[in-house]
């Protein structure tokens, strides 16, 4: 065999689900992370928090204590606490510094007494099994792969009381939506294109068209939720472009 017939020995592609791998994105986007999120989803995800937090099968969440999976910089925090002020304490986890940094120092010092922080891989941390009343999460879903929603699911019927409630929400592809074409060529052209010219990003935004194509819908995750004994409903919002999964774990 010549030089030129041996094969080239091609690099290891990035495993983009291996958590130092999110953890690093989110660092190097957390700075521009809200305003991006709010702008480029035309203020959808603002509707689609507040859709998650009313998708939560519970009319009272007074005196509970709850966790924030992949809070970022506490997005949902306000939308949480005005349908219920009374909530005691939630306790965001998120593996990413630069989140975690930007929501203590900036944001929320008014709520800074109901909310604490863990640093950490959610799926790696060890919380207590029934610690928590409640737990929603939103938008944190894409950078999971099949077996991280397995592990994710069992999390959360480990850590819920029987009785307890949980919604999660994520973006998702619109299958069967006529304005599906538009829709990804916005979240895979549009978006880097504007990252790149406004941004003067590593083109990190890229990579949210690549996890929600992969991702597809909360679907999956629905399923490994009724496997776990969880209690779901499944949801589509606006065509498909957001997918919930919320309910509750029964009574032993
Ligand atoms: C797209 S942001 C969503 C932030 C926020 N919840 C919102 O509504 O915008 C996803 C967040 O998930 C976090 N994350 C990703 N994988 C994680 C993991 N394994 N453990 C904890 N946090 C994780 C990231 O650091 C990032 O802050």
């Amino acid at each position: 065999m010549t030089s030129s017939d041996a094969p080239t020995p091609s690099k290891p592609s990035a495993d983009i689900y291996a958590p130092g791998f999110v953890k690093d994105l989110f660092d190097r986007c957390s700075g521009r992370y809200r305003l991006f999120s709010l702008v480029l989803s035309f203020g959808f995800t603002e509707r689609w928090r507040r859709q998650c937090v009313a998708a939560l099968p519970i009319e009272n969440l007074a005196g509970a204590s709850g966790y924030d999976l992949m809070a970022g910089t506490g997005e949902i925090w306000p939308h949480l606490l005005k349908p219920h002020p009374d909530i005691d304490k939630i306790t965001a986890i998120d593996i990413s510094t630069g989140m975690h940094r930007r929501a203590l120092a900036r944001l929320h010092r008014h709520r800074a007494h109901k909310i604490s922080f863990i640093e950490d891989d959610v799926l790696a941390s060890r919380l207590p099994d029934a610690s928590a009343e409640f737990i929603v999460s939103t938008f944190g879903l894409k950078t999971f792969n099949e077996s991280q929603h397995r592990a994710l699911a069992k999390l959360t019927a480990r850590v819920l009381k029987p009785g307890d409630v949980f919604a999660m929400i994520e973006a998702s592809d619109p299958k069967g939506w006529f304005l599906r074409p538009l829709y990804l060529f916005h979240l895979k052209r549009v978006l880097p294109l504007i990252e790149r010219v406004f941004l003067r990003g590593a083109q990190d935004f890229t990579m949210i068209g690549a996890y929600s194509t992969n991702f597809g819908d909360a679907s999956g995750l629905a399923s490994h939720l009724r496997a776990e004994g969880l209690t779901v409903s499944y949801r589509r919002h606006f065509f498909g472009c957001a997918t919930s999964v919320a309910g509750i774990k029964g009574e032993d």
